[in-house]
């Protein structure tokens, strides 16, 4: 019998070979490699060896450490001194939803502000959607970011804001990431001016036991013009009785009451932190919450960008994320982020790589990715650079050769 490529492909993959990627010019772990059995407790601090080798055995690295001492394997692959990265982890993006806001887009560059309210927009467009429409727009996104190297995302719903409609948002996600946060309180929606308590109530009730059967997080745009403390708290607390875990969108278009509370409701993350005042600060530097920020938002806004350095020099988490959605920010590049917040907010080259893989981890709880110490999921990018920093002093050029997720080649040649 005569097998096709995709056949031995295909059997190649049962038969679970162990590759072992040598020539490795950088090799990014954010883990130091003399700690044992350091896979198994998360990213550590920004870790690279030179000149090193991996080994992925049945989805998992199983070996990292200098190419001339690296062990036999199924496959070898020379990476030709190129970098090899964990792979991108995107803590927050918004993916299901329909239609498009270009022309909002443009008008900002043109000079207007930015308004939370043209989420309404998108709402009217993704009520309208057909069940296909949207799945295709989703997978369509999600194998943009794989493609540029994003190999664990979250995704909110959101663009619903009726119990079928939130219900159908998270079900779709779900089909695509088990990093699933229901958003039901993104803005209230248009049949419900005038009366924000009754969609409260719908969110806290009908809305969420709709959705937390296949959510993991639950979220609140906490903000003027959005949900204000004690609306936010409601949601959050319900959720959170539902099984959910809390993060919070934070402080985007002004100071406010969103950091600490994030802080006080032990979420996971505060996303956003665009305006912090010094308790702000000191909350988030004292707690496990980490500060997730969306540097593309403020690109695409004309925001200012958040003090990344205030943040790490006061000793807090800091991860980076997309947002990646059609109204306030339409990238789905990590690269472009850490470009960014290099140039932009004065992070290291380090600093902000960490932030993008080992930062986004913590802001999901996960500690099998962000790294690649011995035991994390093989989820890997190959640059075609030597080193890390060409992210940002490569801006813009797609750099990413290879990506593999679980230990499988899903891009590259
Ligand atoms: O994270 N801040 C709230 N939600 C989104 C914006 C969504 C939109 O403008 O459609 C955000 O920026
Ligand atoms: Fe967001």
């Amino acid at each position: 019998m005569k097998l096709s490529r995709r056949d031995v492909a295909a059997y190649a993959r049962e038969a679970a070979v162990s590759v072992l990627i040598t020539n490795v010019g950088e090799l990014v772990t954010n883990q130091p490699e003399l700690q044992a059995g350091a896979g198994r407790e998360g990213p550590g601090p920004f870790a690279a060896l030179a000149g090193a080798a991996l080994v992925i055995d049945e989805g998992r690295v199983a070996w990292t450490g200098p190419a001339s001492r690296a062990p036999a394997a199924d496959q070898v692959i020379d990476a030709g001194g190129r970098a090899v990265l964990p792979g991108f982890v995107d803590s927050h993006a918004h993916l299901v939803f329909a239609g498009e806001r270009g022309a909002e887009f443009a008008a900002r560059m043109a000079g207007q502000p930015y308004r939370a309210g043209g989420i309404r927009s998108t709402v009217a467009a993704t009520r309208q959607a057909g069940d296909g429409q949207l799945r295709a727009n989703l997978r369509r996104l999600a194998a943009e970011m794989l493609a540029q190297g994003t190999t664990t995302f979250e995704c909110k719903s959101g663009y619903g804001l009726t119990v079928r409609d939130e219900a159908r948002s998270v079900a779709l996600a779900a089909e695509v990431t088990p990093e699933v946060t229901y958003l039901g309180a993104h803005v209230v929606p248009p049949e419900f001016d005038g009366n924000p308590g009754g969609y409260v109530d719908l969110v806290s009730g009908a809305m969420l036991d709709a959705c937390a059967p296949r959510a993991k997080w639950v979220d609140v745009f906490c903000e003027r013009g959005a949900f204000g403390r004690d609306e936010a708290a409601a949601v959050l607390a319900a959720g959170m009785a539902a099984g959910l875990r809390p993060r919070v969108h934070a402080n985007q278009l002004g100071t406010g009451p969103g950091v600490r509370l994030a802080v006080q409701v032990g979420a996971a993350s505060a996303d956003h932190c665009t305006y912090l005042d010094n308790a702000d600060v000191d909350a988030l530097a004292s707690s496990a919450t980490v500060a997730t920020l969306l540097p593309g938002v403020e690109f695409s806004t004309r925001h200012p960008y958040p003090d990344a350095r205030r943040l790490l020099d006061a000793g807090a988490t800091v991860a980076l994320a997309t947002d990646c959605n059609p109204g306030s920010c339409f990238t789905s590049s990590m690269a472009f982020c850490i470009a960014l917040a290099v140039r932009e907010m004065r992070m290291t080259t380090q600093e902000a790589v960490w932030a993008a893989t080992a930062g986004g981890a913590r802001a999901l709880r996960r500690a099998d990715v962000g790294h690649l110490g011995v035991g994390a999921r093989a989820d890997l990018v190959m640059l075609d650079a030597p080193s890390h920093s060409y992210l940002a002093y490569r801006p813009g050029v797609p750099l990413v050769a290879a990506v593999w997720q679980g230990g499988e080649r899903v891009a590259g040649e």
